[in-house]
């Protein structure tokens, strides 16, 4: 698989796994445009690999298709789009209503608006890429954080219909699920974050190898921490004992950092 020449997008390019993914796209001879809501880091981040910043929001329709837009007057073709930007609020289910809808637009409907743009164009010419950055928390949950775990099924469940509807005439999909990875997003979970991911926390490199190794592959699911493939076969056989062991995390950490009740 050759990326030479290729117009790659990527959301949330300004930082962390998107920047990292940035960088070895481009590596890879690709051309690449860095999105981010950040202004500074997305120019940094352009300019280091030699792309082009693009500043917006793509939690909004409007913003997706201001992104989408430009980034075809730079590239011409959208070959890759990297749905990566995410946010990890933290909270239960009195998470009020307005971080809720936020998760679901950046999460979520940002992967489903770009898709609504990008397919028609993929499926005249018979080819396209969409690298939805999921966690492994779609795959299985998160401690603290109902809008993040809920949002990231949303995600890992919209790139599986695509790959489902799509694949047969030439819509590639890949579905990026790692556990901790040293971004900002890990430092701002805290101590409860750290506890649960800190040791086994991976830099955001080994996330990109670990993208590269599927897309070679040809496989849909990218697992840079292959562990979560125990884990998720065993909520899907097991799911009390599964949820059972979640639950003794939980106590883990309420033990660890004060019980919240
Ligand atoms: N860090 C982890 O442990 C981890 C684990 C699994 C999955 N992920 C996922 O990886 C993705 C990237 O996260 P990261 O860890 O690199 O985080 P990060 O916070 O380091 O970087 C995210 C970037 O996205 C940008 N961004 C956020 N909302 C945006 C929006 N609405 N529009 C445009 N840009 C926006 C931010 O400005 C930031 O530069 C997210 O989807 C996250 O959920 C992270």
């Amino acid at each position: 698989m050759t990326f030479s020449g290729a117009g790659v997008v990527i959301t949330g390019g300004g930082g962390g796994i998107g920047a990292a993914f940035a960088r070895r796209f481009a590596a890879e001879g690709a051309r690449v445009v860095v999105a981010d809501l950040n202004a500074g880091a997305a120019g940094e981040v352009a300019k280091e690999v030699g792309g082009t910043a693009f500043t917006g929001d793509v939690a909004t329709e409007d913003g997706v298709t201001r992104l989408i837009e430009s980034a075809r007057e730079t590239l011409g073709e959208i070959d890759v789009y990297c749905a990566n930007a995410g946010i990890a609020p933290q909270g239960g289910e009195d998470t009020p209503e307005d971080v809720w809808a936020r998760a679901w637009d950046v999460n979520v409907m940002a992967h489903v608006r770009a898709a609504k743009l990008l397919t028609p164009r993929w499926l005249e010419r018979g080819n396209g890429r969409f690298v939805a950055t999921v966690s492994a928390a779609g795959l299985l949950t998160i401690l603290g954080s109902a809008p993040y775990a809920v949002s990231k099924h949303g995600a890992l469940a919209f790139a599986e219909w695509l790959s489902a509807t799509y694949r047969h005439r030439g819509l590639k999909v890949q579905a990026v699920c790692p556990q901790g990875v040293r971004t900002a997003m890990l430092e701002d979970t805290g101590p409860a974050g750290d506890l649960l991911m800190g040791a086994s926390a991976i830099e955001p490199s080994a996330v990109a190898d670990a993208l590269f190794a599927a897309i070679d592959e040809d496989r849909f699911l990218v697992l840079p921490h292959p562990e979560v493939a125990d884990y998720y076969a065993a909520r899907a056989t097991q799911p009390d004992r599964w949820l059972g062991g979640m639950n003794k995390l939980q106590r883990k950490i309420e033990q660890a950092l004060g019980d919240p009740s």
